[in-house]
């Protein structure tokens, strides 16, 4: 049986031009076997009309909050409880920011903040609405309240330019959809879910990935940490976001901006990060560990600021404890997701990593050259090596974002079984498929 069939879906429609194609997404849906009401703004009218969505979706349209006859027989509370999803296709900028700032003067804004069923939103806009900086700080707003987006893609546009804000295809947004709803996301917090377009082999998938350097308190001014800048641990979660992927980044300091969609847990110690991991990492897909985590901390923090007089006749010395293994204490977890590590080394760089893998039990490891100024800690380019149990993979240099995407594509090929395995596990609409 299709995921979708019996599912009740509110297909909210605002005014852009893409609404042209929201009765073909109202037919993919009820061809897949979902009950849709369509909920469309004034704005909408001018695009489509009420007769063509009545007709492809086989209930009356809804526009209004001030119908008596229509709030008499399925008042917008209703509307709010009746759906198991609500997909705004096209959401306008303005739509965006209304969700954003939680309006309820019309009636689509009043059921979406009354309703607990998650939110998708299928953007379309002009490029450059969809960069401007008030639609970027929207989309972050929306995306802490765990609203979905899907996509926009990058594609030609009505106003003539080319350029991100063309709204997915609705077989397209049927099948993301169908996704959200298979992860079984109704009636549970809602959680972000970021997808692309086509080519989302990692859509459904939650992939969790630590970056950055970690902080160890020396006293409340002072702390030991290292070079990592958290560029490669960035961009490998916009390319598992581009991928289709949930992701949580967990991160130690540092000034890189967080991709919209992604879920930020912002740390500052080895200890937070490795808590932190063991809250994100059971029921994940993929856990990548690209943290550059302190393997030691201070046995103590002094309370106030060490000062110059303090210190002995000798120098001040400080005794340093272990920190724990944030990435061999995942690989350890009874349902443990797939788990690479990464590895900077300055010397016999790929039998130390190789060494690592089997001891910390990780399906793979990322290997690369520190020693190498052009590379690495604070540039732009990175080169590895991915090795796993019975091969590797050289990866020249290249950009970070290149580079995680060539990490990422590997490791999908890699270990897409065992993803999908994981995912039909976690979910009995799955496993049934
Ligand atoms: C011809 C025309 C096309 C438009 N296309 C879009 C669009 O594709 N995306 C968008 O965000 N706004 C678009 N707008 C602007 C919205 O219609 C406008 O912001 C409106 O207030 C949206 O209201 P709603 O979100 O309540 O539907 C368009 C306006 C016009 C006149």
């Amino acid at each position: 049986m299709n995921v979708l069939t019996g599912r009740r879906i509110l297909v909210g429609v605002s005014g852009g031009i893409a609404a042209y194609k929201t009765p073909e997404l109202v037919r993919e849906l009820r061809r897949a076997g979902a009950e849709v009401q369509v909920v469309m703004t004034r704005s909408a009218a001018q695009f489509v009309t009420a007769t063509s969505l009545q007709a492809v979706s086989g209930n009356p349209v809804r526009d209004t909050l001030w119908d008596p006859a229509a709030e008499a027989q399925m008042g917008h509370i209703e509307l709010a409880r009746w759906a198991d999803l609500i997909l705004i296709a096209p959401a306008t900028a303005d739509r965006l920011a209304r969700l954003a700032h939680g309006f309820a003067d019309d009636l689509l804004g009043a059921i979406c903040l009354a309703s607990t069923a998650p939110i998708a939103l299928a953007p379309a806009m002009n490029h450059v609405m969809w960069q401007a900086p008030a639609t970027r700080r929207n989309l972050e707003l929306l995306a802490a309240d765990g609203v979905h987006l899907i996509g926009p893609e990058v594609g030609d546009q009505a106003c003539g330019e080319t350029g991100p804000g063309r709204m997915s295809e609705p077989a397209d947004l049927a099948r993301a959809v169908t996704e959200l709803l298979a992860q079984g996301l109704e009636g549970t917090a809602r959680a972000p879910v970021h997808s692309i377009g086509q080519n989302q082999p990692l859509l459904g998938h939650h992939v969790v990935i630590t970056a950055g350097p970690t902080r160890e308190a020396i006293d409340p001014v002072r702390f030991i940490s290292n070079h990592s800048s958290g560029k490669q641990g960035y961009a490998l979660a916009a390319a598992a976001l581009a991928a289709g992927a949930r992701v949580t980044l967990i991160s130690g300091p540092v000034a890189e901006s967080v991709p919209v969609g992604v879920t930020l847990v912002a740390v500052e110690s080895a200890r937070d990060m490795h808590a932190a991991a063991l809250t994100a990492a059971p029921g994940s897909d993929l856990f990548i560990a690209v943290a550059a985590v302190a393997d030691y901390r201070p046995s103590t923090v002094a309370e106030q600021k060490i000062k110059k007089t303090d210190r002995k006749e000798s120098g001040l010395s400080l005794e340093l404890v272990e920190n724990p293994d944030i990435v061999a204490a995942v690989a350890a977890l009874p349902d443990a997701p797939v788990v690479v590590g990464f590895a900077a080394e300055t010397h016999d760089a790929l039998a130390h990593a190789r060494g690592k893998l089997s001891r910390k039990g990780l399906d793979a490891i990322v290997v690369n050259d520190v020693s190498r100024q052009d590379i690495g800690f604070g540039t732009d380019e990175n080169a590895a090596t991915l090795i796993w149990a019975d091969g590797e993979i050289t990866l020249p240099k290249q950009s970070k974002a290149d580079l995680s995407r060539a990490i990422l594509d590997t490791l999908i090929e890699l270990f897409m079984p065992r993803f999908v395995r994981q995912l039909a596990n976690t979910n009995p609409d799955n496993a049934a498929k």
